[in-house]
């Protein structure tokens, strides 16, 4: 009986971590789509920096500055990173191999899902890059 109960908490567990995965997904979906029709962006004529910055707003902001070029409330500055920087720590929480890390810390959550949008990310981060 007792591990019925434990096992049925675990499935509502992982559907709900399932959920909550395809919900963040969904709302990164919305943001591009609405951003892209929108054509309101200050950022630049070019629409990959604009959905890049919508994105690093709302996603990436929480931790790092607005300026990539400056550190942020929880994550350092992040202007020098190049493709396959992004590639590894955003979507796998990894550095390329020689990459001096800017901390040796991994506070950082990995964001699989932003994969179809890591172009956009890059357009933008390179955009304002000092
Ligand atoms: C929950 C806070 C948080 C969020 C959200 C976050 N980061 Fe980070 N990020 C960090 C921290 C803290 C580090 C320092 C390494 C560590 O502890 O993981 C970091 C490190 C990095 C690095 C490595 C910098 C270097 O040169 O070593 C990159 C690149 C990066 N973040 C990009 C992003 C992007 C792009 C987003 C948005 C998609 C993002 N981060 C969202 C907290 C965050």
């Amino acid at each position: 009986m007792g591990l019925v109960v434990i096992q049925r908490f675990k499935e509502a567990v992982a559907a709900r971590a399932t959920l909550e995965a395809a919900a963040r997904f969904v709302a990164v979906v919305a943001l591009v789509a609405t951003s892209a029709c929108s054509g309101d962006s200050d950022s630049s004529a070019d629409p990959a920096v604009a959905r890049g910055e919508t994105i690093y707003r709302n996603i990436c902001v929480v931790c790092h500055n607005a300026d990539p070029n400056e550190q942020g409330t929880m994550g350092p500055a992040i202007a020098r990173a190049t493709r396959d920087v992004l590639e590894a720590k955003v979507l796998r929480g990894e550095y390329p191999a020689g990459y001096t890390p800017a901390r040796e810390t991994h506070q950082m959550p990995q964001f699989e899902y932003l994969e179809p949008n890591l172009d956009d990310i890059e357009a933008f981060i390179a955009s304002r890059r000092k």
